[in-house]
């Protein structure tokens, strides 16, 4: 009974979307850095592999299913007015144009579905492609909602 109990709250705790749980703007800066400097390290990864003449596919695989989930975490990471916390680079563009800015967000999500795809399937060629793809996806979002 004790267990099903804490069961239950463990999976209230979970349900919770991730946005509401930020209690300041300096800790959603905080969250939204360190998982783009994530995603920029399997991004890196990916690219390592596939500078090689034989690259390890299921690696470029397992670093994209990684970053499908980084992509959604980051995206949870933007509340209001969180442009104004010291260092941030966002622009106050990324709320008076939501919709295009979680449009960008989708765009890289697609992709990186795609990169996983092309890496399953073992297509080096497709899988550079793939990669230029998502790299662009980063930057239009960067150039659009970063400042410099
Ligand atoms: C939907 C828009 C969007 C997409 C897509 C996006 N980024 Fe970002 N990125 C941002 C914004 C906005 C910031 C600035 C956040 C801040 O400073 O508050 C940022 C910051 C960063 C930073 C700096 C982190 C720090 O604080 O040091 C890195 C690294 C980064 N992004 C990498 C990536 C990579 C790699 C991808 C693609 C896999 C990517 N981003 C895709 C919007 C995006």
């Amino acid at each position: 009974m004790k267990s099903k109990l804490f069961v239950a709250a463990l999976m209230l705790a979970v349900a919770v979307p991730a946005s509401a749980q930020f209690a300041k703007p300096e800790d959603a800066y905080k969250y939204r850095s360190s998982v783009m400097t994530l995603q920029g390290a399997h991004m890196g990864r990916i690219n390592a592999q596939l500078k090689s003449d034989k690259p390890d596919m299921q690696a470029i695989a397992t670093n994209a299913a990684l970053l499908d989930t980084l992509n959604r975490l980051f995206f949870t990471a933007f509340p209001e007015g969180s442009d104004m916390v010291a260092n941030s680079r966002a622009k106050p563009e990324i709320w008076k144009q939501s919709a295009k800015f979680k449009e960008n967000a989708d765009k890289l999500n697609a992709q990186v579905a795609k990169l996983n795809e092309a890496a399953k399937s073992g297509d080096a060629a497709a899988t550079r492609s793939a990669f230029q793809s998502t790299a662009q996806a980063c930057k239009g979002c960067h150039d659009e909602f970063r400042r410099d």
